[in-house]
Order: C-alpha cells, then structure tokens, then sequence
C-alpha cells in the first residue's frame, strides 16, 4: 500500500510542500539513501550510484529551505560536494522566512583532513563552516582558515555541534550524512525527522561505513511515502512530532 496516494509528479513546489521546516525551533532532518540490502553507497564507494533523478529531485527540495547542510567529514572526502548557491526560485521565500540567501554547508570534522580543492569552499553563496574540536593540528587549522569559517568547540558531541549552529542562527538543519555522523546524531536523540529514499537496487555493503551501533532502536513515525521510477522516498518524524 502506498501512504498516502502518490503525487501525479514530483514538482518542485509539490516536494517543497511535502517536506515543510516547523516556523521555529530547532529541527534536525536526516537525508539519505539506502539500497535494498541496506547499503549508503554503491560499489563505487559514492552515493550516486545509488540515486536517480527522483531522490536527487527530494535531496534538491529538501536543501532549498535549509538553513544547514550538516555534513561529516567521511562524506566531503568521498562525495564531490559542488558549491551552493543562491537560487532566484527561492529568493523570496528565504527573504521572508528571514533566511540566508542560500543554505550554508556545515563539516565537522576533528582531523580536518578535507578535501580543500572541492568547489564547494569558493563557489558557495556563503562561506562554509567547520566545525572541530579543541586542540587541531596548527597546520590543518591554517589550511582550514584559508578556506573555510572556523569554529574550534570544546568537543564535537553533536549536542555542542547543533548548539554552536544555532548560535549562528540556523536551525533547520538537513544531516546528509555519512551513516557515522547521522548514528551520532540518533544516539544523541536529537533527529527530527529521516527523509529516506529506498533504491530499488542491491550493491553490497563492502563500500558501506561500518559503525559503532547504537544501544537500542531509535524509532520514528512515517508520515509519507512517495514513489517514482520503483524508489520509495519516506518521510519519518520522531512519534512525538507526528
Ligand atoms: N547513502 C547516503 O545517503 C550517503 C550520504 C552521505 C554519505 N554517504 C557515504 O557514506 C560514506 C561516508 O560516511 P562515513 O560514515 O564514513 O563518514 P561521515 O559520517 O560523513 O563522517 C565521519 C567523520 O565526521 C567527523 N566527525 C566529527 N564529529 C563527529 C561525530 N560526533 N560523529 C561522527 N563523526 C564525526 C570525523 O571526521 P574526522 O575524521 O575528520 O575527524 C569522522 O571521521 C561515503 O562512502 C559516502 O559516499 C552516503
């Protein structure tokens, strides 16, 4: 059964309709894809071998209206993260809800052992965050500071990392991963929401991050599923929020 009917198309304005941002407070969503027998990447090691066009159109609708693009550093070193933009579409909207011209992207990292050469660090609207811990290597903090707004935090529990963000003012957050990071982030009970798209694949999780597991389930409530092209794009919410 599918819940509720699916939409006649995936359109832009519908999916933003479909994975709204609450008018305040903080509100931590996770984006992710998984295949069939539970693997975060291809054989490839990447995430796009995975996806298609239908969950890159949510993984699109989902950034539009994000303060954040929370990001490990697992997933900077493997991903091409191209730069973000501000977008015309969404000038107005972001205006209104008193929002950057365009999402921000957010890497913790402890090691800042980053990708510097990505595009994302010059060719976004706004310069990047990262976030590290409190004793860096001098010479990673230097590189770092040539690219990337720096904040060093007493410690990267994502409680303190969520904290330092919404000090700067951005709340709706879209974790995009790594499986590591978003782990964290669950056993520190303080997702939201997991928009997760099922691929209609198989590939192995010989690529797939292995992680520490977390102590118990961590259950959420589904609010929506849509499919298109044989992928199932879910949305939960913690049962609190449903
Ligand atoms: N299927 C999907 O939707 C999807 C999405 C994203 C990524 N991926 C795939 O997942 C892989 C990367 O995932 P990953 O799990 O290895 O890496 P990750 O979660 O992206 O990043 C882990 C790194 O983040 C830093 N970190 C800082 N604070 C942390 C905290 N509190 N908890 C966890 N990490 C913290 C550490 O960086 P330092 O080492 O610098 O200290 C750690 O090594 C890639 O293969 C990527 O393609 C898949």
């Amino acid at each position: 059964m599918v819940f509720p009917a699916p939409p006649r198309s995936l359109d832009p304005d519908e999916l933003l309709e479909a994975y709204p941002w609450p008018d305040e407070g903080r509100w931590v969503r996770a984006m992710m894809v998984t295949t069939l027998d539970g693997a975060a990447a291809g054989p490839d090691g990447l995430s796009g071998s995975i996806s298609s066009t239908v969950d890159g159109d949510v993984f699109d609708s989902v950034r539009r209206l994000a303060d954040a693009v929370l990001v490990g550093a697992g997933t900077l070193r493997a991903e091409e993260y191209g730069p973000m933009r501000a977008a015309d579409a969404d000038a107005d909207r972001r205006e209104r809800a008193g929002q950057a011209p365009a999402p921000q992207l957010v890497v913790v990292s402890g090691s800042l052992d980053l990708p510097w050469s990505l595009p994302v660090w010059a060719g976004s609207t706004l310069t990047p965050l990262v976030l590290t811990g409190p004793s860096p290597d001098p010479e990673a903090l230097e590189t770092a500071h040539e690219h990337a707004t720096v904040l060093t935090l007493p410690d990267l529990e994502v409680a303190t990392v969520l904290d330092a963000l919404g000090a700067r003012g951005l709340r709706r957050i879209v974790c995009e991963g790594g499986p590591s990071l978003l782990e964290a982030v669950v056993a520190a009970d303080l997702l939201d929401e997991a928009d997760i798209t099922v691929s209609p694949v198989f590939a192995g999780t010989a690529k797939t991050p292995r992680t520490g597991g977390l102590d118990q389930v961590a259950r959420f409530t589904l609010v929506h599923l849509l499919t298109a092209e044989s992928f199932l794009m879910a949305r939960y919410v913690r049962p609190s929020a449903a």
